[in-house]
């Protein structure tokens, strides 16, 4: 799979805000190079590929999917392409590594999850903060009984986009809504945390005129009692806290949590701080994470499995057909 050595040759898919960020985290990346971008137009691929060094600057994804120095293809598009970038990249045994959430629903996830084993080759859910330190070591904790027997999750990631109706975020045909673009974190924590998926969801949304959901408030049921209580949106600013509480005390990542360093356990009447590293700009690690399973040439990533990434594809879904609320690509 990879050439020259144990270095991992990277292609980017799509040249928007968060292909920059991760462009810039793999800098960082441990014997990562970026060689090739694809965009659907010739100027944005060249000034993107000016802006980080890219050698191969691609006016199509096609092109990119068939440039043969690419090993592995980070794809940054809209979450309604997802599926079909990510069966192109794989039909041309480029390995993937796609953006969160991996696809609109579960049903495109089984179908993209299934094309990477037909094909043998690499796939990985881009869901970047399960790579960082400060829940490797919180799933650490949970696993050694640190808390006991963990009970109840509280997250939330909402914030509050400008009102643009055309914006990914708000319109409904670029898979707009929160649940989806952030609520997303919350739910693959919860399946994270509790290492199980729900029984039973419930919930609730403003749909705004739009019709995607600006505000939201849910919750899962997981096997024996264990709830997770989760706000996502893209209208309303929160605080962006998680806490974990088990029956013997509880792990606390305070504000940001998806971006985070810090936890805050507490055992009985003790209360210690733990500070994490942050390796590069945070996207850093899902690069090194993905590079590293490559080079032991596994398909799937230990840290984000394919069945969790579907299973938290299948409770999104289970969420939003409480709130009516479909894409139009899923209206036949
Ligand atoms: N991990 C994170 O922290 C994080 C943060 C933000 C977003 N995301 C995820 O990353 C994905 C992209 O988000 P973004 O904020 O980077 O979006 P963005 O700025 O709008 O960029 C998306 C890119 O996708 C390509 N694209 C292909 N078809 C498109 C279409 N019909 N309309 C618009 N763009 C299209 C475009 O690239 P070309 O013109 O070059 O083809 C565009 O620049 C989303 O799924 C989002 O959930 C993740």
């Amino acid at each position: 799979m990879t050439k020259e050595g144990n270095e991992i040759r990277w292609g980017i898919l799509g040249t928007g805000n968060i292909a920059g960020k991760f462009a810039e985290g793999l800098k960082a990346a441990t014997g990562a190079r970026l060689v090739a971008v694809g965009s659907r137009a010739q100027p944005s691929a060249d000034a993107f590929a000016d802006r980080f060094d890219a050698p191969n600057r691609h006016a199509s994804y096609e092109a990119l999917v068939a440039d043969p120095e690419v090993d592995i293809i980070y794809i940054s598009t809209p979450h309604p392409m997802h599926a079909e970038n990510a069966i192109l990249c794989l039909d041309h045994g480029k390995a993937v590594l796609c953006e969160k959430p991996f696809t609109l629903n579960a049903a495109e996830a089984r179908t993209v999850v299934e094309r990477a084993r037909e094909k043998g080759v690499f796939l990985m859910e881009a869901m970047w903060t399960r790579c960082l330190p400060v829940l490797a070591r919180t799933r650490e904790l949970i696993r050694a009984g640190a808390i006991g027997e963990p009970r109840l999750l509280v997250a939330d990631f909402a914030f509050r986009a400008g009102w643009n109706p055309e914006s990914r975020l708000l319109n409904l045909a670029l898979g707009g809504g929160g649940l989806l673009d952030v609520g997303v974190y919350c739910a693959s924590l919860a399946h994270w945390v509790f290492e199980d998926a729900p029984e039973d969801v419930a919930g609730l949304a403003h749909l705004g005129e739009t019709g995607v959901d600006e505000q939201a408030a849910w919750s899962l049921r997981f096997p024996g009692g264990r709830l997770a209580s989760c706000v996502s949106g893209v209208r309303t600013s929160t605080k962006h806290e998680a806490t974990l509480y088990g029956t013997e005390g509880s792990i606390r990542l305070p504000s940001h949590w998806w971006k985070g360093t810090r936890l805050i356990l507490t055992a009985g009447k003790s209360t210690e701080e733990m500070d994490l590293p942050y390796p590069g700009n945070g996207y850093t690690c899902e690069a090194d994470e993905a590079a590293r399973c490559l080079r032991k040439g596994l398909l799937e990533s230990p840290v984000i499995p394919w069945a969790e990434t579907v299973a938290t594809m299948e409770t999104l879904d289970r969420i939003r057909a409480l709130w009516g609320l479909a894409y139009p690509q899923e209206r036949s």
